[in-house]
This record gives C-alpha cells, sequence and structure tokens, in this order.
C-alpha cells in the first residue's frame, strides 16, 4: 500500500521535503497556517526561489500524489507519517530557539491524529525537545509515537540534497518507528545512502554539530584571512593550499564576509544556550568566538570601504552586489551583504543595491535602501562597489562596458571571486579581505 505521508510546514524544508516524497512516490498533504502560501503550493508554484523545486512541485500535484491545506484536521486524516518541518528562529532578545511553532504545530495536531500515528520531527531543536514532545504525546494520543529525523539539505540545492543525501539519521524508540522509516527512505536506502539509527538526543545533536563544524570552518579561515591582511599574505592561496590536505578538504574553505541566513547563525547561538541549559557551557565557548569571527567581517567591511572613501559615507554612491545570504537563494535572512549595506546607508552613503533574485525580500526588511533590477544600471554611478554575495553574473561582468569613469572608483571584494586584474585594468582599485593590497 502507498505510504501517506503529511508534511507540516511548507517553507524551504517543508515544501521541498513534500515534494520529494511525492517524487519518491507517496501520497503527500502539505500543511501550513498561511492560506497564500497553501495557494501558491497547490497552483504547483513555490513561493520562494529554490532551482529545480518548481519542477517536482508542478509534476507530483498533476500526478495528483501532492497537495497543500491549511487544514490540520485534513491532513491529520490523510497521512499515518507526519513531518515537522516548521521554523525554529532565534528567539526575539536572547540566543536561544523559539519553539512555539514546533509545540503550537504538534498540539493543534495531536487531537485528529489517527491510531498509531508517527510524528516525525525534521526541525532543528535544542536538544532534548523530542524526549518532551514524546511525554505531552504519551498523554494525548498515547497511540502515537515520536522520532527524530533532522535534516541537511542546502538551500540553492535543497532538491538533490533531499532525493540524495550524504546520510540519513533516525532518533527512534522503538523498532516500529525504525521500519516505517526505513519504509520511507527505501528508495534512497536502495542507492547506498548511509541509514543511521540512533536515540532521540544524538539524532537532535546531529544536526547541530554538522552546522557548529561548518561555521567552525568557516570562522576558522576569516581569522586566518585576519592574520593573512595583517602579515600581507593571501588567504586563496593559503585556503587552496590547507584544503590540498584531505583531513582538512577544500569545501567550506572560503574567505570573505562570512556565514549568515536562517539556519548557521541561530543554530550556534541556540546551541551555546542549550549547553549552557545543561551545564555543558564550557564546551561550546569556542562557538562564541566563532560568531564574533564571522560578524567582525561585516564590520571589517564597512572600515574598509571607509577607508577606500577617505573616511566619509556621507552623499557617496556605494552600490552593493548581492543581498541574498548567499547565490543561488533569495532568503535574505540574516544576511551579511544587507547588514553591510544597511550600516553604510545609516552611516550617510547612498547606497544602491543589486541582487538577481532576493530584491523583494530585501526590500521588505530594508524599505529605505534602493534597489536597481540591472546591473549595469546598478554599477553606473558608483564610487565604490561593494561585491557581497557571489553570484556567478558578477564574475562573469566585464567592467570595461562601463567606460572610463570620471573620478577614481573602488572595487572591494568581500568574497574573494572577482579578478583584481580584470578590474585594476579597467581603472579600478581593488580590496579584498585577507589578500594584499597591490
Ligand atoms: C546550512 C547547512 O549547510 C545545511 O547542511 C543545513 O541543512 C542548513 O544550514 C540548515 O540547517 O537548514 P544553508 O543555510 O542553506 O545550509 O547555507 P550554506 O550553504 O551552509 O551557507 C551558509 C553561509 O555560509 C552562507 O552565508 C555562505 O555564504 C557562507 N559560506 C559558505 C562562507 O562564507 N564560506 C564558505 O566557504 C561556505
Amino acid at each position: 500500500m502507498t505510504l501517506r505521508l503529511s508534511v507540516i510546514g511548507t517553507g524551504y524544508l517543508g515544501a521541498t521535503h513534500a515534494a520529494c516524497m511525492a517524487e519518491l512516490g507517496y501520497e503527500v498533504i502539505g500543511v501550513d497556517i498561511d492560506p497564500a502560501k497553501v495557494e501558491i503550493l497547490q497552483s504547483g508554484r513555490v513561493p520562494f526561489y529554490e532551482p529545480g523545486l518548481p519542477e517536482v512541485l508542478a509534476r507530483n500535484i498533476a500526478a495528483g500524489r501532492l497537495r497543500f491545506t491549511t487544514s490540520m484536521a485534513e491532513a491529520a486524516a490523510a497521512a499515518d507519517i507526519h513531518f515537522i518541518c516548521v521554523g525554529t528562529p532565534q528567539q526575539a532578545g536572547a540566543n536561544a530557539a523559539d519553539l512555539s511553532q514546533v509545540f503550537g504545530s504538534i498540539q493543534a495536531l495531536t487531537p485528529h491524529l489517527r491510531a498509531g500515528a508517527l510524528v516525525v520531527g525534521k526541525s532543528t531543536v535544542p536538544v532534548g525537545t523530542a524526549a518532551v514532545l514524546a511525554e505531552q504525546l504519551a498523554l494525548t494520543a498515547p497511540t502515537a509515537e515520536v522520532a527524530w529525523n533532522p535534516e541537511f539539505l542546502r538551500e540553492g540545492f535543497a532538491v538533490a540534497d533531499t532525493l540524495n543525501p550524504d546520510r540519513l539519521v533516525v532518533g527512534v524508540r522503538s523498532q516500529r518507528a525504525e521500519d516505517l522509516l526505513r519504509e520511507v527512505y527505501a528508495p534512497l536506502i536502495a542507492q547506498d545512502v548511509p541509514f543511521l539509527v540512533t536515540d532521540f538526543p544524538t539524532a537532535e545533536l546531529v544536526k547541530v554539530a554538522a552546522n557548529s563544524f561548518l561555521a567552525t570552518k568557516i570562522s576558522f579561515i576569516n581569522a586566518m584571512a585576519e592574520v593573512c591582511e595583517a602579515a600581507g599574505a593571501d588567504i586563496t592561496q593559503l585556503a587552496e593550499a590547507i584544503g590540498y590536505d584531505p583531513r582538512i578538504g577544500n569545501r567550506f574553505l572560503a574567505a570573505g564576509l562570512g556565514f549568515g541566513g536562517g539556519c548557521l547563525p541561530k543554530d550556534i547561538r541556540a546551541f551555546m544556550a542549550r549547553a549552557g541549559e545543561l551545564g555543558a557551557e564550557e564546551a561550546l565557548a569556542f562557538l562564541r568566538e566563532v560568531d564574533q569571527i564571522n560578524l567582525r567581517q561585516r564590520t571589517h567591511t564597512v572600515n574598509l570601504a571607509l577607508a577606500a572613501l577617505d573616511g566619509s559615507f556621507a552623499g557617496k554612491n556605494v552600490t552593493v552586489l548581492g543581498a541574498a545570504f548567499k547565490p543561488d537563494s533569495d532568503d535574505v535572512r540574516d544576511s551579511p551583504a544587507l547588514a553591510v549595506a544597511a550600516a553604510i546607508h545609516n552611516a550617510g552613503g547612498k547606497v544602491v543595491v543589486h541582487d538577481p533574485k532576493a530584491l523583494a525580500n530585501a526590500a521588505r526588511v530594508y524599505p529605505t535602501l534602493t534597489y536597481v533590477e540591472d546591473l549595469a544600471e546598478a554599477l553606473a554611478d558608483a564610487e565604490l562597489v561593494l561585491h557581497l554575495t557571489e553570484w556567478p553574473e558578477y564574475r562573469e561582468f566585464d567592467p570595461t562596458t562601463l567606460g572610463s569613469p570620471p573620478r577614481q572608483r573602488h572595487l572591494i571584494d568581500a568574497r574573494n571571486r572577482l579578478d583584481p586584474v580584470v578590474w585594476r585594468a579597467a581603472g579600478w582599485t581593488y580590496r579584498a579581505l585577507g589578500r594584499p593590497t597591490a
């Protein structure tokens, strides 16, 4: 019999999970409290930019395997396995995660659950959450069960990461829960994707440990960039050289403006907060440094910009290339690029922002910045250009097409991806983070 699944929460994670589970052949119903989002998804469109997802979504809606609703009762009736994919953002004014969506959605689901339902958490949560939910469920829906199955997908590669993950991790308390999840993921297990079975706390910790490691790797290379800058060395060569050691590896070693987005920054903070509650604060003290190094890249970039403009932003035309927190995404949550743009705007600069996909989202967060869709137009009057999100089109852009400037123009490449030779030859000064000045 075809497995019947529900996916609760249809953001980047949930919409992708729902579409990909339908792609595996299951009957899937996605639930969200936002009727506008449900309407868009139900019409076969995706309310955010994620390459490849619209095709998978539309194909499975057309095949009748995938639908969306705002009704939790409908979802509970239509499925036996429920994936919780709601957000766990940082609490306002604190480092800890806000779990209201996790507890709220399970509370709304529980009264409607069918006998023997399996509730599978995918959201990133503080260790211990699954156990609390299991206790609650034991009281309100005694035949239902909880499992934890963290998600490791990257925005921009969400479909590929879901259908071809590096590994699957399931935290379970019963053989039945393990068997059900083995059945769900059977097509992936058949392709030799490692399937790891753990207890609840280990499954929860795997996720935050992985994100903490990635954040640490980025901050490590950015700390090296700071030393390179002080010593007159070149971080891009250093990173290439250490990356050849397979124990280090060359991925996630791109020095620059640092990490942002809806996951890495808030996950390391929530992890520190939870470790504190558990009395293991010291173990994660280094993550405070990881966070500080990361935020320092933003300040450093603003300071380099100020220096290029002789100490004042007042009335100066500054163009920011990139608003998304990384390329191939329209997500501006905790975007390093927008943080720098806003700081320069607040210091009196006339900031123009360009991004191929994220301008609408950026304008919602910072309505006072100027947004320009055409790249050449955005660059035309710039005295200073800041390359802050490494979209391929910035690397491909030929600066000679801008003509000879009436005055000296400056470029700061905070992602170390543009070609200094090309830009200098076109009459620009070029500075990057962690590289020699000339
Ligand atoms: C991250 C993890 O990579 C996923 O495995 C995880 O599932 C996800 O968080 C999550 O918890 O949901 P994502 O937020 O999509 O994925 O973004 P990444 O590709 O990890 O990039 C994070 C940030 O690091 C970006 O701002 C990027 O520009 C920056 N970065 C990345 C660097 O500054 N240098 C690098 O070498 C790599």
